[in-house]
């Protein structure tokens, strides 16, 4: 199958009513022309989750990332606005970054300095200090500087696209606003990262995510008690983002549905103020399009930051986010260490079946699957793609 073979079975694909669902092309999931072409129109095209203010509190404050081979560097500026920097210096184009992402950023003295010749760049990427340049004739220091990229900050995750071509954030999650602001995300702190190598396509992470059919398989366990697959549902589609719910009506979930009907506490965080009763008792379940992973609870928020890097490798950061008032609950030392332990045994879970899946999508013996009516999230995500897509042609 080359490219457009791919895109006009994904399109054909998604076109099917619900109930006659199938899965997408294996190929769309193995092949590199494929992702290439994905990350330019899908992923290049659209938002990118890159981090949370609660990661960048101070001026001076800093969070490097290599997105879709990018690599870029979050910032708090002097003048408190959070920017996207490109890394790669404009003298001879080195990563201002040694080791890359990994090695985090050293700002001294509100200076970004490069450590190939030490050219030095204020927090908004101007060029500030440029050592032994006066024989370069004509050479002025105001022209040159760290590309800004373009980026939104949307209920304090900050976001970026990289093609400049995105809808502004603003409209196009308006709805998706409206839904999230009772949880004052911006006003949350993130207490738990942990980072996963990923032998997967994104998408498998994207589609594992969203539906909770697969509660019943290594979930069984864990999740299905307090929220059984099938009692999980999904709001009808709109153009930028999946919203499912997983009401919590298991056998073990029976004292928070106390703790809810009497306004306790319950266990786990403090629960944040505001979130409307009936939004308590389920977790609410969001792709934002393409790839912004985002679970809203009683007493949390899990957003899992993705970075595609390949047809079949992404990078994954699992998070949680709780309110301030938490910090200083009584208990939150074991709360938060309890609940780490939770996102990591799940999480482990989800691991292994979307490793086995790629393994499968590999072999010459993959066919095109059925889905179940609970997977409607996974059809509604391939619509969200297919409408892209479309427009590329
Ligand atoms: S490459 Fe950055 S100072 Fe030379
Ligand atoms: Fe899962």
């Amino acid at each position: 199958m080359n490219i457009l073979d791919i895109s006009k079975d994904i399109i054909a694909t998604a076109q099917r009513p619900l109930d006659q669902a199938q899965t997408l092309p294996p190929q769309a999931y193995t092949d590199e022309a494929w992702f290439t072409h994905e990350a330019e129109h899908i992923l290049r095209a659209g938002w990118l989750c890159a981090g949370h203010v609660s990661q960048l509190k101070q001026p001076g404050a800093t969070l490097p990332l290599d997105l879709l081979g990018e690599p870029v560097m979050l910032v708090r500026g002097n003048d408190d606005v959070i920017r996207v920097l490109s890394r790669v210096c404009p003298h001879r184009a080195s990563d201002l970054l040694l080791g890359g992402e990994a090695t985090g950023c050293h700002v001294a003295g509100s200076v970004l300095t490069c450590p190939y010749h030490h050219w030095t760049f204020a927090l908004d990427g101007k060029l500030m200090g440029a050592p032994h340049m006066q024989g370069a004739v004509d050479f002025n220091k105001a022209e040159w500087k760290l590309n800004n990229i373009r980026s939104a900050v949307w209920e304090g995750f900050i976001f970026v696209n990289l093609n400049d071509e995105a809808p502004p954030l603003e409209t196009y999650f308006a709805d998706f606003t409206a839904i999230a602001a009772p949880w004052q995300l911006a006003e949350m702190e993130l207490v738990i990262s942990m980072d996963w190598d990923c032998a997967f396509n994104w998408k498998v992470m994207v589609e594992n995510w969203i539906e909770s059919y697969h509660h019943i398989g290594p979930h069984s366990k864990t999740l299905n008690p307090y929220m059984p697959a099938q009692d999980t549902w999904t709001e009808p589609p709109n153009g930028a983002f999946v919203y499912a719910h997983l009401p919590m009506t298991g056998r073990d979930a029976a004292p928070v549905r106390e703790a809810i009907a009497s306004g306790a506490p319950g266990t786990g965080f403090l629960p944040i103020p505001g979130v409307p009763v009936e939004r308590q008792g389920e977790w609410n379940l969001f792709v934002g399009f393409p790839c912004f992973m985002l679970l809203l609870a009683r007493d949390r928020a899990i957003w899992y930051r993705l970075q595609p890097i390949s047809a079949e490798r992404c990078r994954l950061t699992t998070t949680t986010l709780v309110s301030r008032a938490s910090l200083q609950a009584p208990g939150y030392a074991q709360t938060l260490e309890a609940e780490t332990k939770m996102l990591f045994d799940f999480h482990v879970e989800d691991m292994q079946v979307n490793e086995a899946v790629q393994r499968g999508l590999r072999s010459r013996h993959a066919v095109r699957g059925r889905l179940s009516q609970l997977e409607e999230p996974v059809w509604q995500f391939h619509r969200l793609l297919a409408a892209q897509m479309a427009d590329f042609r």
